[in-house]
């Protein structure tokens, strides 16, 4: 619909424009700004693909909206201001919502909340007004009619006027009732607001698996559910365990004779008349506030807690509880008078690509790497990142020089949107992959039906350097004070040459190293000889064996008693193995047919490693299926201790307080998570004692 040209000059305009936010403007720049804002919210409702962030599509929109209310004479038909955003994609049928979709005001911080408060006071003629705050969720919004007691119809948000049609899909939403007994509350038709969601662990789940067929990432889990949404196969929907979580009563109609519940006089009853008819609503998140000063309060410790969210959240929202009030402040064109939105700090910021550089990895795969003008985002100064492969390049259309959104979204690794070619000058270079590898120049090659380039040369520095890196990680060896700088640092030395020889560093050199201590250099030691002991599915991990990482260790570690047992293992047996496919059968068939790596391990054994299974099995399975988590200091275990006797026994920790925990374990000193989690009815609380009951291990 615009054309390159436009898109240009839309976007410098918007630059002007943006000056202008608080100063007065005339009719024609007036004019100007409504043309901006109409292409911007079409680069947003229609594409979406905005060029600018909320914030400053809300600096824009409260210009009109001031220039407007000082000039009324100066208000078009068509100004922004009137209609709700209009046009969506036309994929699937589209219905009409029976109350529009309005979006909400932003807020950004302590001001822009008692501004509003006030506003709110004046309108209502109330000393003081009582607020539900809420989670403001960062999924795609959907809207679903229930009619006698049935769910008939859920749509997307679209423009906000009509939706499209998704009721199949969103009847795959395990937390969608297909029945809710309205009925009980008189009603007899009720359309309700939500939002669906994919949770960071099957988000991060879902993004393996485009790994695996070569395929990059999302960007973000708000782009995985609004995209599962509008997929065709609600077979496949129903595979992404989507969650939603619903918000909001719009319109509602009563059975004839019947009188509306009460529970429909407050926002608060409204969430919990939901929860209590079988939907996920946020009862267990909201909180009722009187006055605006503790609802700051309360965004505010939110924000400090929002990575520990199972699911991504982008601010709060604060809505007016009295439904009679709500009434009484009404809407504007836009967003409604009783609501508003507190955003969170930005994960997104625009910055430049300066320049490229190719990493080797321990398999020999080349990961092309972007180097960014500095950026801080979230609180973290991002300069680095991530580019995947060639095809993730050449689809993003990214090159040197290029603008670049960047999105830095809770604990999901920094990622490079989309590069904007709108902003693009003369200078740009594409960037060109290396035909030989960075490191030792042997030539690189791609295998069929893959989208990375490896390097070939199983000797090439950068490879061997990479695998003890691994080899000695947290997750693998964990050998503590060996980390990445003195790896570096002894292979130039020529002391570590491959795995094995970490086990016969020269101590009495290391000790003249300037920086290196004996005690230092002792505390490696020890580190260094307590690994040989660590358990075999750790060793497995470390080995680097290419698509066996610690959970797949541990299937072979149960498998085996001795590592040298896989030598005998043909395609076949492995396939036996739970878990185990095609791809990973192969790959570990391939490591323990490589002469070099079975002299490796046997060297390893005679370093003393332990290659055996113990002999005692240490699964139990006593917490199979179990989820926990552990608070303040533990007296008789260690945390890690604690935390290994946790997967040991097949349960799973979790990594904050969620409903989906089932055992808080809580040592002395326990500080937050103890109070979130008395809220939640459904975890057990218990001590370390009752813990170590649990787990079978009473002599502990
Ligand atoms: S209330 C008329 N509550 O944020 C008010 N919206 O920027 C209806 N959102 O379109 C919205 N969490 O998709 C409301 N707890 C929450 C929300 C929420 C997320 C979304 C919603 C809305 C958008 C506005």
């Amino acid at each position: 619909m615009y054309t390159i040209e436009q898109t240009k000059k839309y976007q410098a305009e918007t630059v002007e424009l943006l000056k202008t936010a608080g100063k007065k403007i005339s009719a024609k720049e007036l004019q100007h700004l409504k043309e901006v804002l109409r292409f911007h919210e079409h680069r947003y409702y229609i594409l979406s693909d905005p060029l600018i962030s909320d914030f400053e599509y809300d600096q824009l929109f409260k210009t009109l909206e001031r220039t407007e209310a000082e000039h009324p004479d100066w208000i078009t038909a068509d100004s922004p201001t009137q209609r709700v955003a209009a046009g969506i994609t036309t994929n699937f049928v589209t219905v009409e919502h029976l109350v529009p979709m309005l979006s909400l005001e932003n807020s950004y911080n302590a001001d822009d909340l008692l501004d509003w408060d006030r506003k709110a006071r004046e309108l209502s003629k109330l000393t003081e007004v009582e607020y539900c705050v809420e989670p403001k969720f960062d999924g795609a919004s959907i809207s679903l009619i229930y009619e006698n007691d049935l769910f008939t119809r859920g749509a997307t948000r679209g423009d906000g006027v009509h939706g499209e049609l998704i009721t199949t899909n969103l009847k795959q939403i395990r937390s969608i009732p297909l029945s809710a007994a309205f009925s009980r509350y008189g009603i007899q038709q009720i359309e309700i607001r939500g939002e669906v969601l994919i949770n960071k662990d099957n988000f991060k789940k879902f993004n393996e698996k485009l790994a695996e067929q070569n395929l990059p990432p999302l960007a973000n889990p708000r782009n995985a559910a609004s995209g599962t949404l509008r997929i065709k196969d609600p077979k496949e929907v129903g595979k992404r365990n989507l969650e939603a979580f619903l918000y909001h009563v719009s319109d509602y109609s009563l059975i004839s004779g019947k009188k509306a519940d009460t529970a429909l006089q407050s926002h608060a009853g409204c969430l919990q008349m939901l929860w209590d008819l079988g939907f996920r609503s946020p009862v267990k998140e909201k909180k009722v506030i009187k006055g605006i000063q503790g609802v700051i309060d309360y965004c505010i410790d939110y924000e400090a807690e929002r990575d520990k969210l199972p699911y991504e959240i982008d601010g709060m929202v604060i809505k007016v509880n009295d439904i009679n009030i709500q009434d009484r402040l009404g809407m504007t064109t836009h967003h409604p008078r009783w609501a508003i939105a507190y955003k969170f700090k930005a994960r997104q910021a625009t910055s430049i690509l300066k320049n490229v550089e190719f990493q080797v990895g321990r398999t020999g795969s080349i990961t092309p790497v972007a180097k960014i003008e500095p950026v801080p985002i979230g609180g973290v100064t991002v300069g680095s990142i991530s580019l995947h492969n060639e095809d993730f390049i050449r689809e993003k259309d990214i090159r040197i020089g290029d603008s670049v959104l960047v999105e830095r979204a809770g604990d999901v690794i920094p990622y490079i949107v989309k590069s904007l070619p709108e902003l693009r000058k003369n200078n740009v270079k594409p960037i060109v992959f290396p035909t030989n590898c960075p490191v030792c120049g042997d030539k690189l090659y791609k295998p069929e039906g893959e989208a990375v380039w490896r390097c070939p040369n199983m000797n090439c520095k950068a490879q061997v350097v990479e695998r003890i890196i691994h080899f000695t990680s947290k997750d693998a060896m964990d050998i503590r004070g060996l980390g990445e700088a003195n790896i570096r640092n002894f292979f130039e030395l020529g002391w570590l040459t491959d795995v094995p020889s970490i086990y016969t560093l020269p101590y009495d050199q290391m000790a003249k190293l300037e920086g290196m201590g004996a005690k230092s250099v002792n505390n490696l030691k020890e580190a260094i000889e307590k690994s040989k002991s660590q358990p075999v599915h750790r060793l497995i991990n470390a080995l680097g064996i290419r698509y066996v990482g610690e959970t797949t260790a541990k299937v072979l570690a149960r498998t085996v008693t001795h590592l040298s047992d896989l030598r005998d293992y043909s395609i076949e047996n492995l396939l036996q193995i739970e878990d185990v496919g095609a791809k990973v059968a192969e790959s570990i068939y391939q490591f323990f047919h490589n002469p070099d790596n079975i002299k490796m391990i046997e060297r390893l054994e005679a370093l003393g490693l332990t290659l055996k299974r113990s002999g005692i099995s240490e699964i139990t399975g006593n917490l199979s299926n179990l989820t926990f988590l552990f608070t303040g200091t533990l007296t008789k275990l260690k945390r890690t201790a604690a935390e290994e006797l946790v997967e040991k026994n097949g349960g799973k920790l979790l990594s904050g307080v969620s409903s989906k925990l089932n055992y808080l374990v809580v040592g002395d000193d326990a500080g937050s998570k103890l109070e979130k989690a008395r809220k939640i009815p459904s975890i057990n609380i218990i001590d370390e004692d009752a813990f170590i009951k649990m787990t079978g291990y009473g002599i502990l």
